[in-house]
């Protein structure tokens, strides 16, 4: 929203939650996420074009389009759970908007939601037939740590609508939103079940290369090949491309596992146990291969963690974010917590979100955003974050602070690994010869 009133000046954008606390701090200068480049939109437009509030009823009645992005979380319990959406803040929104419209208004899906969605959302809003409602679905192709760069110049926008005469005007007024900054070539218009199931599509794509590329990194390491060189020449054919072939942990981060369990159960519902099937193992190589990250930490370190004090560098689920939702540092923390390690974590922004997913281990864990003070008498360094800055540390000055033997577990195969084995560690990356 905060783009679209950069580049849409004339449009009033307010932005409405039931969270008090976040909308005050969205009101701060402290905002509630950390984004490169949003502070600076942000603080451009507040007040001006751009406004928030917890009047929902008010920010309803008063706009012609309205933009719904609640959270749609996996479900905990009953039919599905550990699978399904849980839809109940989406429908209580749906009903919300029924309550407090007072007139025509198109309602936009922002947020991930199973096929066919859009239908209930009508359905709802069909109760009220002295107005009229359109909806449409333009899911949100942007990335965290770059939001605002993918929102700037994103490879394609899509907007689904139904082909009614309603609905293709319905997607012309959002077509000319986007249009403000966005070449139209870019902006893709189509169905509305094809645009909710192509986000689906396009995130169990990019998770199964990644879950692809991981399993590529165990084979290596039995072989000898390294996975770097692998992914080099699999990426130069253009065919594959390059994007996206990256060894690591496994995927984190609020969506991808999510969007997959979800594509899963739709399957599951309409009886393609097969397709289910297949894309379920993209999640279960992800759990795989931070068991196998362990196995491997384990059996390097004399096939015993406990008592020993592991610093970790990163927790965030990639770099640039300080979001922590399915970060694979948690999987991790838990599992050398279990064999009773101590832990040293060290984030530059999600050390707040950390000492929440491992308040359980309070007494085994310590949080420092310094890097340096983490290793003191540490016997390991597990690198589970690709932040630059771990690539530029004084690693002479750290392999001094550690006791001996100093091992590094590059799991991102981010640091030098040649120029630490010289400095004295015993070095593992991923995907790569011991
Ligand atoms: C993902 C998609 O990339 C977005 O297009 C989509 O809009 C978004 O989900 C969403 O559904 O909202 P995001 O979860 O923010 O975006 O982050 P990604 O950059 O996709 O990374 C996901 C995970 O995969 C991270 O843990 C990252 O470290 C890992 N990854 C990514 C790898 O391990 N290797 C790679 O080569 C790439």
């Amino acid at each position: 929203m905060a783009v679209i009133a950069k580049h849409c000046p004339d449009r009033i954008l307010r932005v409405v939650d039931i969270n008090e606390k976040r909308i005050a701090a969205w009101n701060s200068d402290d905002l509630p996420i950390y984004e490169p480049g949003l502070d600076e939109i942000v603080k451009q437009c507040r007040g001006k074009n751009l406004f928030f509030s917890t009047n929902i009823a008010e920010a309803i009645d008063s706009s012609d389009i309205i933009f719904v992005g609640v959270n749609t979380p996996t479900k905990t319990f009953g039919r599905g759970a550990g699978c399904a959406s849980d839809l109940q803040y989406w429908e209580a929104t749906a009903r919300s908007i029924a309550a407090a419209a007072k007139g025509d208004k198109i309602v936009v899906e922002k947020c991930t939601l199973p096929v066919r969605t859009a239908a209930a959302m009508e359905r709802i809003l069909s109760e009220h037939p002295e107005y009229h409602f359109d909806v449409i679905s333009n899911p949100e192709f942007l990335a965290e740590g770059s939001a605002i760069q993918d929102l700037e110049h994103p490879d394609r926008v899509l907007i689904g609508g139904h082909q009614t005469p309603e609905g293709l005007k319905a997607i012309q007024t959002i077509v000319d939103i986007y249009a403000t900054w966005v070449p139209r070539e870019k902006i893709l218009t189509t169905n509305v079940w094809s645009s909710e199931l192509s986000k689906l599509a396009a995130n169990a794509m990019l998770a199964q290369r990644v879950s692809s590329i991981n399993a590529f990194s165990a084979l290596c390491e039995e072989t000898g090949a390294n996975i770097d060189e692998v992914a080099l020449a699999m990426g130069l054919d253009n065919r594959i491309g390059a994007k996206f072939l990256k060894a690591g942990p496994g995927f984190g981060g609020s969506c991808f596992k999510k969007d997959i369990l979800n594509l899963v159960y739709m399957c599951e519902s309409y009886g393609l146990q097969k397709v289910a099937d297949y894309w379920r193992h993209v999640v279960l190589i992800n759990d795989y291969q931070q068991e196998r990250l362990i196995s491997n930490i384990l059996k390097t370190m004399f096939n015993t963690v406990a008592n020993k004090k592991i610093a970790i560098f990163g927790f965030a689920f990639k770099a640039n974010t300080g979001d922590t939702r399915e970060s694979p540092a948690i999987a991790i923390s838990n599992m050398l917590l279990d064999e009773h390690a101590q832990l040293a974590i060290t984030d530059p922004k999600a050390l707040t979100h950390a000492r929440e997913d491992l308040k359980a281990y309070s007494e085994k864990v310590c949080f420092s955003t310094d890097p340096y003070e983490t290793v003191q008498d540490a016997d390991a360094i597990v690198v589970l974050t690709d932040w630059d800055l771990y690539k530029t540390l004084d690693y002479e000055r750290i392999f001094k602070e550690m006791r001996k033997p100093a091992f590094c577990f590059d799991t991102r195969n981010c640091l030098d690994g040649a120029m630490l084995k010289q400095i004295g560690f015993q070095f593992c990356g991923i995907g790569k010869p011991s």
